[in-house]
């Protein structure tokens, strides 16, 4: 196989940057091709944490080209930290290639995400303010400046000037504010240009010609099937395309040339900032989940909401991005639970329903229908293969599979390269 996915099918933070690190070993390209800087990936080895936001979790292995494709929104200051934080540590950053086609994030997106959720006030979506939805609502509006503009010095110059009036227009006489000054702007971003401009490629070519010759290229997904903008819990989603579809806008690459797709399942439940949770367990036991798993923001910091397996959502996702194989992750942050819980289905008004609801107003009177699976209680962090799980541990992972018909491909038992099951040797 030739070109792997791996999709998050929860709401975000389900252990992407992990399985991406693992699988790869045996990836000769790793691809972000949504999302930004919101994404906050982390990966250990050998005791050391690295979290990555704008760089593919495949930065780790020297030798292994890292795109960031025409699908992504890219804040320039944030990638130039993220590649001198990696070559402080001895990282070797020479194989990231950017796409000339990829949307910038400019300091006004920042500041229109800031005032953006203060105008919605209650409503809020609690975004992680790093400018993405504003920067992906000026590409639709079709007046972004692509990374192509941005190393272009004139075209540069001019387009800042013509947006920035009008931004400027809007943060004064609508929001009461200061302009934003286009000489310290396009200062900063000339910086910033000169210094990606090597990185800078068509990256459309690159992955198709990768694909051609047989090259294997692992696609990272970023944010999660519930929080994509067309399938998520509208109005509390990301602004881009999560599910595996996002691929052939988000990098050029044609359906028909993926073989395989690996959906990420935290063993458990979190989400971060605003929005509907059927499965959300506010009370001691969400509480023990928080503490047990350090369940925190790595972009934000904020405590994320924590909950039961949603096995309705994770079957969702499994139908929109044709997962083929899940890898389960945090299994051993159940490992001290007398009893796990797992939401089967949704209720309402005593009906079954089949689907996940889109109004947000019924989705948050379903009712989750739950089973009750008894805890191992156990360390099962040092286990390194399927048979030796515990058997409440392989019942409840038996389960998950059949309640979402999908086939389990990896377990995950901690965040190390080595503390990873596999099941489906046939992934690359
Ligand atoms: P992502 O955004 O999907 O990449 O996930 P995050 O990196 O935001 O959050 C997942 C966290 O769980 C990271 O700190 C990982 O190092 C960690 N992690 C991944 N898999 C496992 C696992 O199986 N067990 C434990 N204990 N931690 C894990
Ligand atoms: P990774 O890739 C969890 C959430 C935000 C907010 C909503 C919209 O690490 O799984 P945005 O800034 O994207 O406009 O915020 O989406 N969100 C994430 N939640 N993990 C992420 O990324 C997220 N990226 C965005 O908290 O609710
Ligand atoms: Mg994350």
């Amino acid at each position: 196989m030739s070109a792997v996915v791996i999709t998050g099918t929860q709401w975000g933070d389900e252990g992407k940057g992990k399985i991406v690190d693992y699988l790869a070993s045996k990836a000769d390209t790793v691809v972000r091709f949504q999302g930004g800087s919101n994404a906050g990936h982390t990966v250990a080895v050998n005791g050391e944490e690295y979290k990555l936001r704008l760089l593919p979790s495949g930065i780790l292995y020297k030798g292994t080209n890292c795109v960031i494709a025409n699908g992504v929104v890219l804040d320039p200051e944030c990638l130039l930290e993220e590649i001198s934080a990696m070559e402080k540590r001895g990282i070797d950053t020479s194989n990231i290639k950017i796409s000339n086609r990829a949307h910038v994030v400019m300091p006004y997106h920042k500041v229109f995400d800031e005032l953006g959720e203060q105008s919605k006030g209650e409503n809020k979506i609690g975004t992680t303010k790093r400018g993405i939805g504003p920067c992906y609502i000026d590409k639709d509006d079709r007046i972004g400046i692509r990374v192509c503009d941005l190393i272009d010095k004139e075209e540069f110059a001019t387009k800042l000037k013509n947006i920035l009036e009008q931004k400027n227009f809007i943060l004064q006489k609508v929001y009461n504010r200061e302009p934003l000054n286009y000489e310290e702007i396009l200062n900063e971003y000339q910086n910033y240009a000169e210094k990606i401009s090597p990185y800078v490629c068509d990256t459309i070519s690159l992955l198709n010609d990768e694909l051609d010759e047989g090259r294997k290229i692992l696609f990272e997904g970023a944010q999660a099937t519930m929080l994509d903008i067309d399938y998520g819990t509208y109005p509390y989603v990301t602004a881009s395309h999560p599910v595996s579809g996002g691929i052939g806008v988000g990098a050029g690459v044609a359906p028909k040339k993926i073989d395989k797709v690996v959906g990420v399942v935290k063993a458990y439940c979190t989400r971060v900032g605003e929005g509907p949770f059927p499965t959300e367990q506010l009370n001691p036991i969400g509480e023990k989940l928080r503490t047990a798993g350090h369940e925190f923001g790595t972009v934000t910091g904020r405590p994320r909401r924590t909950g039961w397996i949603d096995a309705c959502v994770v079957k969702y996702a499994g139908q929109l991005s044709g997962i083929d194989y899940m890898a389960v992750t945090r299994l051993d942050i159940l490992d001290d639970f007398d009893e796990i819980k797992m939401c089967v289905g949704y209720k309402i008004d005593g009906k079954i329903l089949n689907e996940i609801p889109a109004s947000l107003k019924i989705l948050a009177k379903v009712e989750p229908v739950y089973e009750t699976f008894a805890g191992w209680k156990t360390d099962i962090s040092k286990i390194r293969s399927y048979d030796e799980l515990p058997e409440n541990a392989k019942k409840y992972l038996e389960r998950m599979a059949e309640v979402t018909k999908i086939k389990l491909g990896i377990v995950s038992v901690g965040p190390n390269r080595d503390q990873t099951i596999i099941l489906a040797d046939d992934i690359f």
